[in-house]
This record gives C-alpha cells, sequence and structure tokens, in this order.
C-alpha cells in the first residue's frame, strides 16, 4: 500500500492555488488507486516544536560538539517522532508558493526540525553530504505571482524551487517532479494559465 504526506506551505486554506493543484494530483491518483492512504500535514494549523538552543546542541552532538545527555536527548525524541512521520511515507507532495523568492518560513521551520544527521542524512569530511532516504519520490506544486522561469531578473531570482530541489538531492530523494503555476498574477489569462496548470497536476 502507498502512503503520500501532503506537506501544505500555503496559508491560504482553500483558497490557495498549489493546495488546489496539489489536491487534484492526489484526487486523481485515489481514483487509480483507492488504497493510497493520505496523511495531511498542514504547516499553519501543526504545532511544530521550536527548534531553538536545546534542538540545536543535540544536532551538534552527531558533529562532535557536546554530549547528548537528558534533557538533550528530550527533545532529540520528538524531533525523532516528527521525522518518523515523514520517513513513513513512500510519495512526499508539497504545495508550497514562493515568498520574498524563497519558501514561506513555516516550510523551513519543518525542515530546520526534521532534516538531521543519521536520519535524513549522513555526513563525511571527504564526500561531503549523503542522502539516507531510499525509495521515495516527491511530488512538488510551485506557485508565485510574479516570477516564472526564464522570466526577467526584475521579477525575482529563484531560491524556492532551487533550494527544495537541492534540500531533495541531500537527503536521498532523487524522482522529484514538479508542476508549477508561475506566474499566478502577472498574467493577462489567469483562469486559463491556472486550468492548464490544474490538468498538468491531474496528469503528472
Ligand atoms: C508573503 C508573500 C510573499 C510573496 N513573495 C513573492 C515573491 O517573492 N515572488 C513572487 O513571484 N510572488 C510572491 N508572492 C505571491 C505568491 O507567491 C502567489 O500569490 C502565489 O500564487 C500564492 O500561492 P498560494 O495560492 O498557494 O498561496 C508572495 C505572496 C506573499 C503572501
Amino acid at each position: 500500500m502507498t502512503s503520500i504526506l501532503h506537506i501544505i506551505a500555503s496559508p491560504r486554506g482553500h483558497e490557495s492555488n498549489s493546495r488546489t493543484l496539489a489536491t487534484t494530483y492526489i484526487n486523481a491518483k485515489l481514483e487509480k488507486d483507492p488504497s493510497i492512504t493520505i496523511d495531511t500535514l498542514d504547516l499553519w494549523h501543526e504545532n511544530l516544536p521550536e527548534f531553538s538552543g536545546d534542538q540545536a546542541s543535540a544536532k551538534m552532538t552527531f558533529f562532535g560538539v557536546g554530549e547528548m545527555n537528558n534533557s538533550l536527548k528530550t527533545v532529540w525524541d520528538e524531533i525523532v517522532e516528527i521525522v518518523s512521520r515523514f520517513t513513513s511515507a513512500d510519495e512526499i507532495v508539497i504545495s508550497v508558493p514562493m515568498w520574498n523568492g524563497s519558501i514561506p518560513y513555516k516550510l523551513k521551520h519543518y525542515i530546520d526540525i526534521i532534516t538531521q544527521p543519521g536520519l535524513l542524512f549522513g555526513f563525511d569530511p571527504e564526500a561531503g553530504y549523503s542522502g539516507l532516504l531510499e525509495n521515495k519520490k516527491a511530488t512538488v506544486f510551485y506557485t508565485s505571482g510574479v516570477f516564472s522561469p526564464g522570466a526577467n531578473e526584475k521579477y525575482g531570482t529563484n531560491f524556492h524551487s532551487t533550494y527544495l530541489a537541492w534540500w531533495f538531492d541531500m537527503i536521498g530523494i532523487n524522482e522529484v517532479k514538479a508542476v508549477r503555476f508561475q506566474p499566478s498574477l502577472l498574467t493577462g489569462t489567469p483562469e486559463e494559465d491556472f486550468n492548464n496548470a490544474l490538468v498538468r497536476a491531474s496528469t503528472v
């Protein structure tokens, strides 16, 4: 049985274009295979812990900085639990608008929590980073108001899909598909463009 984790990074609820594209994709998959399980992680309604001093110290123990004492172990256990929700999915679906050239801070917060040594990546001084995830894929639904691939740089620089592409590679997810509705605002034909994106979402 296949499982999908849908990570929602837009706070716009049912108004969100990226979320509508992702749910269109998921519904099309469910129509073909009703046994697929869907876990929805709405980052704007999820009570994620801060990633602050103790969490950072716990992470650094894996790089030889300090020791994992009992209080660090408690925050580490909480991280491991959040990571296991991510790693238990066969496919990661992310709906993500561009915010100020990059991803919304709630998604970066989540990535900072789950991107952990020994769980998502390994590190070797010679070989560098290596992804620890295997046999997983990801499908990402990107939206942006004015930026689009190939647009003049006066419409922004892409730290959005480029960042996520780097991160997927770092953690070992190599099969990544993307559907874009870009630009969503700086177009004379927003409805037509969105309908075309919906078709791409249901057939990707
Ligand atoms: C806080 C914020 C920052 C944004 N920054 C950008 C940006 O840098 N570049 C851009 O093209 N659009 C930007 N937008 C527009 C959104 O990316 C765009 O409206 C997108 O289609 C929203 O997707 P959604 O409906 O899934 O939320 C921004 C919107 C918000 C609310």
